[in-house]
This record gives structure tokens, C-alpha cells and sequence, in this order.
């Protein structure tokens, strides 16, 4: 479904846009605090968005990509994945291009999305953030996540271990 906002439009993410998410992925400092470096080979992004698109297919996620209103630009993503029905919960994550940091896009279309989760009746999200990432925990704490915990050495990346912190929201 296309969400909108005040500036922002929210559309479910294409196998076509991986083109424009290439530059995204393969920017270091967007990928800084991923479990995965930046990916410069443009053939593991498609497979990745074609990835994307099936699983929002099967209903086991959502992704949207986000764009102006009036620029044809994909200027982020988010994602909801972990679907779980049952416990009525699913884990959200969301990338903006560089140039777009410090606009509050990013909160705006997050908005958008926690609106609609909740419309569909899930009762809580949470968000992992690996230590370190101060934008996405002010985002998270602008949006009413609360941080709940700490998970030391979560995460292998390239050898490097990484500790995260979960955060939640309740709807
Ligand atoms: C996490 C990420 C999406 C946050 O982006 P962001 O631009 O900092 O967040 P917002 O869109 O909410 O913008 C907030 C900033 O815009 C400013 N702003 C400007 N105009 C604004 C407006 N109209 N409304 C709200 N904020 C506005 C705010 O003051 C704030 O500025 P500050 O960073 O100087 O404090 C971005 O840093 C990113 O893509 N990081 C890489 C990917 C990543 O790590 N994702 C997290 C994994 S879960």
C-alpha cells in the first residue's frame, strides 16, 4: 500500500529501484553501522531487492521506498520484517541516502509507517541499532522507542564483533 506524508511518498519498494539503491548501499557511512559493510558489487543489490520484493509478496514483510513528492528520486527505505501475527509484533529498520540526513524525512515517513502497522493491529515493534549509531538512537528516541536492551557482541561483521541495542515500541 502507498503511504503518504506531508512531503514524502511511501511506495512498496520495486525490483526496479535497485538501481537507485545501489549508490545507497555502497556509501560507506550509510553502511557504517549495518551488519554488513557497503556492498559495491550492483548484482548482489538486485538479488537482495528481488529477495525483498518475494518476501513482500509471501506477506512475511514490508518495504517501502521513499521519495519526495514531486521528485522521482528514491531518496531511503524502510523495512518491516519478523512479522509475527501471532504476538501481533515485527522488527522496523530504515536507511535515507546521505544527502537527505538532517530533514527529518526519515522520522516523517516513520510516522507514516508506525500509523499504518498499527492500523493493521500490531501491538509492537523494536528496532536494533548497533552501539555507536547516535543518529538512528535520536531518531528511535524522537519516535517514543524505548531502549530495552543490550546485546554484547551481537553481531559478526567482517570479523569484528559488534554489540547492539534493541529498542521497542509499544502501539
Ligand atoms: C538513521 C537515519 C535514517 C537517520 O536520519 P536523520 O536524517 O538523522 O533522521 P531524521 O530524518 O529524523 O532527521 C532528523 C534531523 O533532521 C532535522 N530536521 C530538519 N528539518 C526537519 C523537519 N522538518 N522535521 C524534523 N526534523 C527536521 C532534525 O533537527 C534532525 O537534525 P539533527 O540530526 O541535526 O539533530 C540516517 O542517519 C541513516 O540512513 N543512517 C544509515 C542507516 C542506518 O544506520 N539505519 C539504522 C539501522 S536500524
Amino acid at each position: 500500500m502507498i503511504l503518504q506524508t506531508p512531503r514524502l511518498t511511501l511506495a512498496p519498494l520495486a525490483a526496479g529501484d535497485a538501481r537507485e539503491i545501489k549508490p545507497m548501499l555502497a556509501d560507506a557511512e550509510v553502511m557504517a553501522h549495518w551488519d554488513y559493510g557497503a556492498i559495491d558489487d550492483p548484482v548482489t543489490v538486485e538479488q537482495l531487492v528481488s529477495a525483498q520484493v518475494e518476501a513482500m509478496a509471501r506477506d512475511d514483510a514490508f518495504y517501502w521506498a521513499i521519495r519526495r513528492i514531486g521528485d522521482p528520486a528514491l531518496i531511503g527505505c524502510i523495512d518491516v520484517s519478523d512479522l509475527d501475527w501471532r504476538h501481533r509484533r515485527a522488527e522496523v529498520g530504515f536507511v535515507l541516502n546521505r544527502p537527505f540526513w538532517g530533514r527529518g524525512y526519515a522520522q516523517e515517513a516513520m510516522h507514516a509507517v508506525i500509523d499504518h502497522l498499527a492500523g493493521l493491529g500490531l501491538k509492537r515493534l523494536t528496532a536494533r541499532t548497533h552501539v555507536g549509531n547516535a543518529r538512528c538512537e535520536s531518531l528511535l528516541q524522537r519516535l517514543h522507542f524505548q531502549e530495552e536492551g543490550y546485546l554484547r557482541g551481537h553481531v559478526d561483521r567482517e570479523g569484528e564483533r559488534r554489540d547492539c541495542k534493541i529498542y521497542g515500541l509499544l502501539l
